[in-house]
This record gives C-alpha cells, sequence and structure tokens, in this order.
C-alpha cells in the first residue's frame, strides 16, 4: 500500500514542478513588460510579440533601453548576439547602475573588431561613485555568430560576472577593510548600442566604417530573479542566489578564463597605481 500511493505522488509531484517552471519560463522575458526603450528614434525596436529586441546604431545615432524596475541583489541573465562582421569602433553596453553622484555600477561593455578580429569583453565596477576597477577578456566563442547569456549575481556578499555560466570575475565585498560596496542603491539595467570610434577599437585607431551601417545587436530571454525596488518595498523571487557563491568548479572556471582569455586586470597594473594597488586587490575576506 505504501509502494502505490507513493507512486501517485511522484506524478503529481512532477505535474506541479512542471507547472510551476512553464510559468517561470512564461513570465520570463517579455520585453514589452521588462523594458523601455530609451533613445535611438525608432532605432531600438521589440519583435516576435516581445521575445526579441534589437538595438541600432548608424551615422545619426545609436539607440538603448532600460528596465522598468529597479533592483537591489539578484542574478539577473540577459541573451546577447552582438554586431556582427566589421563592428571596429561600436560599443554595446549593458550594465546596472543607480542614479547620482555617488552611484553604483557593475558594467559589461563590448567593443566591437574588424570582421574576423576578437571583441573585447571590458567589465568594471563601480561603488560609491568610484570606478576604476577594469578587467578586459576575449571570449572563447564568437558572440556574434549566435546568442549568449550574460549574467550579474549580486548579492550582499559578491558580485559574479558569469559568460553561459562561466564565471569570469567576483568582486567581493570588502567593506570590512574599507572598500565601499554596492548595497543600498537600487539599480536599473541600461542597454545601450553607439559609436565610440575615439576610444573603443585598438584604442581609438580604427575607426567606424559607416558604409556597414546600420550595425545591430539583438536581446532575448531576459531573466531578473530579483529584488524588485518599488515605491521603496522591495519584492524578491526565489532569493535562490542570496548566499551564492562560487564552488570549487566555478572557481576552477574563473582560474581558467582568467589565466587564458583575460587581456587587462587593474589589480596588476602597478603603473596605474605607483602609490600601491587598490585594497581589494590585495585584501582577503576574514571569515
Ligand atoms: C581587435 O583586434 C586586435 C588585433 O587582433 C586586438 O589587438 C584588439 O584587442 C581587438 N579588440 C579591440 C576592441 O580592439
Amino acid at each position: 500500500m505504501a509502494s502505490s500511493s507513493s507512486s501517485t505522488i511522484i506524478p503529481v509531484f512532477l505535474l506541479i514542478t512542471l507547472v510551476i517552471s512553464s510559468l517561470m519560463v512564461a513570465s520570463a522575458g517579455n520585453f514589452y513588460k521588462d523594458v523601455d526603450i530609451t533613445w535611438g528614434d525608432g532605432r531600438a525596436k521589440i519583435l516576435n510579440n516581445g521575445k526579441l529586441l534589437t538595438l541600432s546604431l548608424d551615422k545619426t545615432s545609436g539607440s538603448g533601453f532600460q528596465s522598468k524596475n529597479e533592483y537591489l541583489f539578484g542574478k539577473i541573465d540577459m541573451q546577447l548576439k552582438l554586431v556582427p562582421g566589421n563592428s571596429a569602433g561600436t560599443v554595446t553596453a549593458y550594465y546596472l547602475s543607480s542614479q547620482g553622484p555617488t552611484h553604483d555600477e557593475i558594467d559589461f561593455e563590448f567593443l566591437g573588431n574588424l570582421s574576423g578580429d576578437p571583441y573585447i569583453l571590458h567589465t568594471n565596477v563601480f561603488s560609491q561613485g568610484k570606478g576604476n576597477r577594469e578587467q578586459q577578456f576575449y571570449l572563447w566563442f564568437d558572440p556574434t555568430a549566435d546568442f549568449h547569456t550574460y549574467s550579474i549575481l549580486w548579492n550582499p556578499q559578491r558580485i559574479i560576472f558569469s559568460v553561459d555560466g562561466t564565471p569570469i570575475r567576483e568582486f567581493k565585498n570588502l567593506e570590512s577593510k574599507g572598500v565601499p560596496y554596492p548595497k543600498s542603491q537600487p539599480m536599473r539595467i541600461y542597454s545601450s548600442l553607439w559609436n565610440a570610434d575615439d576610444w573603443a577599437t585598438r584604442g581609438g585607431l580604427v575607426k567606424t566604417d559607416w558604409n556597414k551601417a546600420p550595425f545591430t545587436a539583438s536581446y532575448r530571454n531576459f531573466n531578473a530573479d530579483a529584488c524588485a525596488v518599488l515605491n521603496g518595498k522591495s519584492r524578491c523571487g526565489s532569493k535562490s542566489w542570496f548566499s551564492q557563491e562560487l564552488d570549487s568548479t566555478g572557481q576552477a572556471r574563473m582560474k581558467w578564463v582568467q589565466k587564458n582569455y583575460m587581456i587587462y586586470n587593474y589589480c596588476t597594473d602597478k603603473k596605474r597605481f605607483p602609490h600601491g594597488l587598490p585594497t581589494e586587490c590585495t585584501a582577503t575576506v576574514s571569515s
């Protein structure tokens, strides 16, 4: 008897799980519901019933969007397919930011390149208005051939940048060592495609080829499992990410990326910081 009752319990449990997960998928990623197009005079478009968003750039203007919600901690995923072909001079920015002179910011920026030459993934973290924490990477795939997932995990202890689930960078909460950490200013998601040929590609040497315009980047499958802040009240989802940290596999994968694909790290740039590297570069977290 006991075995027959448990065999009916399992399918019901599975059914409930399936219904819940399909609801979650259905609620994830409708750009009409989740974002506002903020600039570009028609160059940013929401397509396929809200499942796809495209930004474009031509000689007159770029374009951009921002999330309707502000978030205070969460795990935020977006799939991007970057400008293909000759994208030199273009920058696709995808970041979280609060407002004001002491704002916090968590940045992904993709610096375009000539056909066949690698994009640079540029990252930065601002806390209390101070950035200067750049790390840059090449990617281990062609980011223009297909969509790839770029994620930010932001909880009270750490910020983890990931690409297709592989962690590439971690910024730890080192407030105990006097390093400000983003933890009280809600942030919105922003993204834009713009011309930065004065600095982006090989330090500004390669200019945007406007004969190739318009340039287009695409977005899909936005998912924010995050605490959305509305009128000072915070509404969270699962909070499964709230105390998430890198396990040993994650740490090993991050090491692999940093060893093989990192091309700039402010934490090793002693010329730039002649009076000593920033505290977070040398401090360890006391437990
Ligand atoms: C563009 O390609 C050149 C040559 O491979 C490389 O040095 C550079 O880092 C690449 N990326 C950018 C954004 O300049």
